[in-house]
């Protein structure tokens, strides 16, 4: 094997290297968008008239007096459009868990049970416009 012969094995291992490198990023990125698009893009399962109705009364009896009868924010934050700020899962946790335990004015843990925090967040992400579709408005005027 002379010199030329060893620089072009060279030239070929290190592009084979650099292949393998791209391919190893590339997956990486496709990976980490499509984590990324579950939990965006997760659809929540549609509610029933019986879940839309429990889960304005839930909302009314629980989060309402800190986030507004209308979404509108008044301690906490305007709930209006939630579910394009947050996923799913995280307005559930949230819902669950709370939120700032470190503010002056945190939002509390354990306001309802797993079941009503699910409920709840889907209701919060099928209301797109906040209040226009939920059905206490039409109570209310
Ligand atoms: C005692 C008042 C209080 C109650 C009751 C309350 N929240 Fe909150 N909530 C807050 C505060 C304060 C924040 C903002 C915390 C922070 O600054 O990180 C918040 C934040 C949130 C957020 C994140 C919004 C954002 O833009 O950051 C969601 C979602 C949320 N609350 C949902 C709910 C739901 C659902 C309920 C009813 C189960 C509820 N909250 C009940 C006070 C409350």
């Amino acid at each position: 094997m002379n010199e030329r012969h060893l620089h072009r094995l060279a030239l070929l291992l290190s592009s084979c290297v650099l292949l393998v490198g791209i391919g190893w990023i590339a997956q990486q990125f496709v990976q980490g968008r499509s984590k990324h698009r579950d939990d965006q893009m997760a659809a929540p399962v549609p509610l029933s008239a019986a879940e839309v109705e429990r889960a304005a009364t839930l909302y009314g009896q629980t989060c309402g007096g800190c986030h507004g009868e209308r979404m509108e924010g008044v301690v906490g934050p305007s709930l209006i459009g939630v579910g394009s700020r947050y996923s799913l899962a995280k307005i559930e946790r949230i819902a669950q868990q709370g939120k700032g335990r470190k503010k002056q004015i945190p939002m509390p843990s354990d306001l309802v049970s797993p079941d009503d925090a699910n409920l709840l967040a889907r209701w919060l992400v099928l209301a797109p416009k906040g209040i226009s579709s939920a059905p206490f408005q039409e109570k209310s005027g």
